[in-house]
């Protein structure tokens, strides 16, 4: 959350900036602002909002500066939150969150400062302003070893023209090196470009970055020698080829997402480490947040029914208080689109430290997460620039799949048929997009209800838990993803006619019951949407509307019911009026626990 940018270079810094600053606004986007250093003089451009906001500061003089993109935890949303901060000779922007806040803060106030914003940011560079004795460097260390938390810290002082000093401590930031430029950023994208070198800083490390030299720092402020990190991103800004907005193009790339994850783990599977992996993993920990849970929780059906291997789904900011049994054959796969995210770092981390083997199933090869565990096990979904998942979750589900099959050959169980379906994935993704457009015409239904409930079982309930979040996120709708077999255990009181309900059906064998549920809520007066892989059961009079995928192999099936469950949180947002691409209060990095 929140994405900081510098650049020093020949060319004005402001359109560098801004236009690094875009390409991280999946990282926040409640305030944007800007800082140059013109001479000795500070120059700094703020506004609450997108970062388009502050295009008028285009034009600012100043060849070296820092930006931000603002996703707030500490103060609203305001002009005044916004960074960058201002203190004496220096200006700042900070990604993460100071947890010693309110004592740092405490203590500056006896001291005499006064604050301008409500955020934790603020008080860093004020304590910079105080460390100050003319040396840059060593004033940004000896605040750095007063602050607890996660930061990325990027920083102008007016005595240092053409100079940022940035440091890292468990938020991602990433040095750029260009033929004469240099630059920073919370994530490569924003830097990445033509001969560009790209440094990914590890926590604890310094960068001072002066003139057209880069210069890298322990946290002792040991001069050290960095590995420049391999990209392959597009250096172009990303197209939306047509599509209204990126979430619906990134829908319309899940297929391609599947196909180059399976082809990704294929090429892995050869490897020692996966080899004996597989062969002394003996309990499987899933540990992820938001979609990347509910991934999980779809892939403990299949690791479970395929390999017969004990498999345990965990919310990771809950897992870490848990004190998890683990030992040294527990494996513990945590799954994360960015790799950023703090809870799953926490706990892969907390799960490192009890003996378990951390796999990272990640979309970002160079994020955090994959340089903590000790094997990598790469989604390749291609960039994700919609904030909620949609692409990520099926290249998600395409390598705990394959996971789960190499556990269950391993296993010496016959999987042969297995193996077969989850390779038509990708065909039958694409057969399964046009229902889309079908889907299309139910958010009118969802306007205005009070709530909305997701009802399946098994794995059709581990896509009911997803849909649910979509839509959530998106519509800002009410709502849950719920056991269609729990409702009648109290749940049932909370559907009336004003409560749509969507019922998943991929199985055969619990049609009979999901059905049952159907009914449940029907007689409560419940309009139901039935998503399912059975024509037979469209005709039913409880059924309002429907829409047939594909049927597959039951395991998952997750990855197709999906298709419809996040193109109905599209539409419905749009409906409402909301932004599908940039929802509120919803980053597409959750750096802060
Ligand atoms: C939902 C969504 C979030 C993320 C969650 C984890 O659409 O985007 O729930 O899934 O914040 O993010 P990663 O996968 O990056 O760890």
């Amino acid at each position: 959350m929140c994405g900081i940018v510098g650049y020093i270079g020949k060319k004005p810094a402001a359109p560098y900036l801004l236009d690094g600053l875009k390409k991280l606004e999946y990282r926040g986007y409640d305030s944007a602002g800007i800082a140059l250093l013109q001479g000795q003089t500070l120059i700094v451009r703020k506004e609450k909002g997108r970062v388009e906001q502050l295009e008028k500061a285009r034009s600012a003089a100043g060849t070296a500066g820092i930006g931000h993109t603002r996703w707030a935890t500490h103060g609203k949303p305001s002009k005044e939150n916004a960074h960058p901060h201002v203190s004496g000779k220096f200006a700042l922007v900070h990604n993460g969150i100071i947890e010693n806040d309110y004592e740092l803060r405490a203590r500056l106030i006896k001291w005499g400062e006064t604050f301008s914003s409500q955020t934790d940011s603020e008080l860093i560079v004020k304590l910079l302003a105080r460390e100050y004795c003319g040396d840059f460097l060593i004033a940004v260390k000896n605040v750095v070893k007063q602050l607890r938390g996660a930061f990325a810290l990027a920083i102008l002082c007016a005595d240092f023209p053409q100079t940022i000093v940035c440091v890292r401590q468990g938020s991602p930031l990433i040095v750029g090196k260009g033929k004469d430029y240099l630059a920073l950023a919370s994530d490569i994208p924003a830097i990445a470009g033509e001969g560009v070198s790209a440094f990914v800083l590890k926590d604890g490390e310094f960068a001072l970055l002066r003139e057209t030299d880069v210069f890298f720092y322990d946290a002792q402020l040991r001069k050290i020698e960095k590995e420049q990190t391999e990209y392959d991103l597009q250096t172009d800004s990303p197209d939306l080829c047509g599509f209204r907005h990126f979430m619906r193009k990134e829908m319309q790339e899940i297929p391609q997402a599947v196909k180059d994850s399976l082809l990704q783990i294929a090429q892995a599977e050869q490897s020692a480490c996966l080899r004996e992996l597989l062969r002394r993993t003996e309990r499987v920990q899933i540990v992820g947040c938001g979609t990347a849970y509910h991934s999980g929780l779809a892939a403990k059906a299949a690791i479970e029914g395929l390999a017969r291997i004990p498999t345990e789904v965990c919310i990771a900011s809950e897992y870490r208080y848990r004190n998890p049994i683990i030992n040294a054959n527990t494996l513990v796969i945590a799954v994360s689109q960015s790799g950023e995210t703090a809870d799953t770092l926490a706990a892969a981390q907390l799960a490192k430290e009890h003996g378990a083997y951390v796999a990272a199933v990640t979309n970002v090869p160079y994020s955090t997460l994959t340089e903590c565990a000790d094997l990598l096990l790469p989604t390749r979904a291609g960039r994700e620039i919609g904030v909620a998942a949609t692409k990520s979750y099926n290249a998600q589900l395409a390598v705990l799949y394959a996971l789960a099959l190499l556990f269950a050959e391993e296993r010496q169980k016959d999987v042969l048929a297995q193996k077969r379906a989850l390779q038509a994935m990708p065909q039958m993704c694409l057969s399964a997009l046009p229902v889309c457009e079908e889907v299309r015409g139910w958010s009118s239904y969802f306007l205005n209800a009070r709530s909305v409930y997701f009802i399946g079982r098994a794995e059709d309930y581990a896509a009911a838990a997803e849909g649910s979040l979509k839509l959530k996120e998106l519509s800002y709708l009410p709502g849950e993803g719920y056991p269609a077999g729990e409702l009648k255990h109290g749940t049932l009181a909370l559907i009336d006619e004003t409560t749509p309900v969507i019922a998943i059906l991929t199985r055969k064998d619990l049609a009979e019951k999901t059905l049952n549920a159907v009914h449940e809520v029907f007689s409560r007066g419940a309009r139901v949407f039935l998503i399912t892989a059975f024509p037979e059961y469209r005709n039913r009079e409880e059924v309002f509307a429907s829409v047939l995928i594909p049927a597959c192999e039951r395991y998952f099936s997750p990855m197709l019911s999906v298709i419809p469950l996040q193109a109905l949180a599209y539409y419905t947002a749009l409906a409402r009026g909301n932004d599908p691409d940039k929802p509120r209060n919803l980053a597409k990095s959750v750096t802060v626990e």
